[in-house]
């Protein structure tokens, strides 16, 4: 009866890793496949939704279905985002957004001189948090993940609330990097649900049964 439960919403989504440029042939970047951000726009499209997913650098294919914007660093995403919120019904971003960029990029290769070299680094603007945060055209559904290494539940909970999200996806860093597999946690206001360890795709079918219900 439902066979496509996501027809007519539109949904905006970040995947895989930024990269921030030292100069032409240098940059610093976070770890990232970006696999869990494209099962997500795969299972969203095969879900009837129009879907957009704005990339970092990542080898894979573009998912049927699916319209990919590719961007470098998280400036260029915030930018490609931000130009899309308002329209969008949800907003979920899995991109691994480098916190900071080196704060002059060099026009030219920098050359080495036997002496060390100091990077200086300024923070990157948090995409998810001016997207939660947005007083006129937010999504309705603002979702967000948190790859943590220790107290994996406190630091999720805070993070909804300090990003005004309506759902984080609570990961261990150490089991979902460049892994096929994660066991994640839903986070909302009304406390945490754990999904149970399972592959990428079934957090995507997860999220999206989750998106769903909150649409409707
Ligand atoms: O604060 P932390 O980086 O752990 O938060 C992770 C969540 O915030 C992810 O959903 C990630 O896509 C998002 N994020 C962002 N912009 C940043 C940093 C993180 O959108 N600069």
């Amino acid at each position: 009866l439902h066979r496509k439960p996501l027809a007519g919403r539109r949904i905006l989504i970040t995947a895989g890793p930024t990269y921030e440029a030292i100069d032409p042939v240098r940059g610093i970047t976070n770890r990232s496949s970006g696999r869990q951000g494209y099962a997500i726009a795969r299972e969203a499209a095969l879900r009837g939704a129009a879907v957009t997913l704005i990339s970092g650098p990542v080898s894979l294919p573009v998912p049927f279905g699916v319209t990919r914007i590719s961007v470098d660093s998280a400036s260029a995403m915030r930018d490609e985002v931000l130009k899309r919120t308002s329209g969008a019904d949800a907003f979920i971003s899995v991109a691994a957004v480098s916190d900071w960029r080196p704060e002059h990029v060099s026009d030219q290769k920098i050359k080495k001189d036997g002496k060390a070299v100091t990077l200086s680094l300024t923070e990157n603007p948090d995409i998810l948090s001016e997207v939660g945060h947005l007083s006129a055209g937010r999504p309705a559904v603002v979702i967000g993940f948190a790859a943590e290494t220790e107290n994996i539940i406190s630091y999720a909970s805070k993070k909804l609330r300090a990003k005004a999200a309506d759902l984080i996806i609570a990961n261990d860093a150490a089991h979902a990097l460049g892994s096929e597999d994660n066991d994640a946690v839903f986070v909302t206001e009304s406390g945490a649900e754990p999904l149970g360890p399972g592959p990428k795709s079934r957090v995507a079918e997860a999220i999206l049964d989750r998106l769903a219900s909150l649409l409707a």
